[in-house]
C-alpha cells in the first residue's frame, strides 16, 4: 500500500519524506488555507514546493466546478511538474473532465467519493486515484472502512485500474484496516502515520538491549 500524507505543512512532510516510506502527498483548499497560503500564485508556488521534496504523486485540486474551467485549471497545473496529479470534484462535470485529462494521459485523482456508484464513475472516466473519504462517513455514523471493502470488490470484479486512494484517514488503525482490505493507497496525517511506529515492547526490549550492552563495557 502507498501511503501518501495528507497536509500542506512543509516541515510535515518534509519529516515524512526524511523516513523512507513516503510515496506521495495530497492536499486540498481546506489544507492550504489552514498553511496561510492564498491566492493563485501562492498556491502553484507551495505546489512546486511540495513537488521539490518528495519524489511521488502531489494532488492538487482545483477550484472551478464547470467543466472548462476544472480543465484550463487542470492543464495549468499539471504544467507546474510532471509529479501533479489533477484533483477533480465528483459531480458531472468533474467526471468529465476526469474523462478529458485521462484521455491526454495526465494523472487524476477524484474527490469527494462517498459512495460505491460514484467510485465507478471514477473508474468508468478513467481516473488515476479516487478518493472515498473514510473519516467522514464514520463521522456520521456510516461504514467508511465499509465502503472501502465495497469499492475493492467492485473494481476486482471488473479489473478496473483505478487506484483506490483511502482519504480521510484519521488514526492508525484505519491506515491497518485499509490495509487488510487491500486499499492502494491511504492518505493521512503524520501523528497516524508515526502512531504505526509504537509498540511498548519495542521500547521496553531497546531499553534493556542498551541496559545489558552497558553492563558489559
Ligand atoms: C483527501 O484527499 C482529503 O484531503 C482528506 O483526506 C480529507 O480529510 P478530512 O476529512 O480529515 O478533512
Amino acid at each position: 500500500m502507498k501511503f501518501f500524507i495528507d497536509t500542506a505543512n512543509l516541515d510535515q512532510i518534509k519529516e515524512a519524506q526524511a523516513l523512507g516510506i513516503l510515496d506521495g502527498v495530497t492536499t486540498n483548499p481546506s489544507l492550504m488555507a489552514k498553511e496561510g497560503i492564498t491566492g493563485h500564485d501562492n498556491i502553484m508556488k507551495h505546489y512546486k514546493t511540495i513537488c521539490e521534496i518528495v519524489d511521488g504523486d502531489v494532488s492538487a485540486e482545483v477550484i472551478a466546478t464547470d467543466y472548462d474551467g476544472m480543465v484550463s485549471e487542470g492543464e495549468a497545473l499539471a504544467d507546474l511538474d510532471p509529479q501533479i496529479v489533477v484533483k477533480l470534484p465528483m459531480i458531472a462535470d468533474g467526471v468529465k473532465a476526469c474523462k478529458y485529462f485521462s484521455d491526454k494521459g495526465i494523472k487524476t485523482n477524484v474527490t469527494l467519493i462517498f459512495s460505491a456508484g460514484q467510485a465507478l464513475l471514477a473508474a468508468k472516466a478513467g481516473a488515476t486515484y479516487m478518493s472515498p473519504f473514510i473519516g467522514r462517513l464514520d463521522d456520521i455514523s456510516t461504514d467508511g472502512l465499509g465502503l472501502i471493502e465495497e469499492i475493492r470488490l467492485i473494481y476486482d470484479n471488473y479489473g478496473y485500474e483505478t487506484q483506490i486512494l483511502a482519504a480521510s484517514v484519521r488514526h492508525t488503525m484505519h491506515i491497518i484496516d485499509c490495509a487488510k482490505i487491500g486499499a492502494d493507497v491511504m492518505t493521512g496525517p503524520l501523528s497516524a502515520i508515526k502512531g504505526l511506529l509504537k509498540h511498548p515492547l519495542t521500547d521496553i526490549g531497546l531499553a534493556q538491549f542498551l541496559a545489558d550492552y552497558k553492563k558489559g563495557n
